[in-house]
């Protein structure tokens, strides 16, 4: 396994609307564990295939991990060909991103969802998260759809953070 470069704002790669995986083959297994790395790496909570310049409906996710852990309590689940199939509720919740460094805002997400995804193997799953799970969940789906958490914000507080990052960047 191999940590991957994770593209960061305003890189245009992040803006694509990635296509379904219809090879569950090993160089499909094979990213999905350089993902995972990277997310632990990075100390996220989930990274998706779009962050890492891979054109693929898929994520990584654990929500529960924490850094000072030991790697037996790490439990990645790798999500291909996600969708939502019911939702319920809106909360409020302060989100940040790998591929927006240093910056964090309130969205309103869904709180519960109902999903269908497919394991690496191919095999369907239907779950039910709530709450954090869930939110990760909305926040990768985003990704593999081009979308960003900044882009749901209002233009003024867009234009801010547009300000921000570009001082940070030089
Ligand atoms: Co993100």
């Amino acid at each position: 396994m191999a940590e991957l470069n994770v593209l960061t704002y305003p890189d245009p790669f992040l803006k694509t609307v990635t296509k379904p995986v219809t090879n569950f083959d090993q160089s499909l297994s094979d990213l999905a564990g350089d993902m995972t790395e990277t997310m632990y790496a990075s100390g996220g909570i989930g990274l998706a295939a779009t962050q890492v310049g891979a054109n693929k409906r898929m994520f990584t996710i654990d929500v529960e991990y924490k850094e000072d852990e030991s790697d037996s309590t790490k439990k990645p689940i790798v999500m291909v060909n996600p969708e939502i199939i019911e939702k319920t509720n809106i909360i409020s919740f302060e989100e940040a991103c790998l591929s927006v460094p240093d910056y964090r805002a309130e969205v309103e997400r869904f709180e519960q969802l109902k999903l269908k995804y497919y394991n690496l193997d191919g095999s369907e799953e239907i779950i039910e998260a709530d709450e954090l799970f869930a939110i990760c969940i909305q926040h990768e789906l985003d990704h593999l759809d081009g979308i960003l958490f900044i882009d749901k914000l209002s233009l003024l507080k867009r234009k801010m953070i547009q300000k921000k990052l570009k001082k940070q960047t030089g």
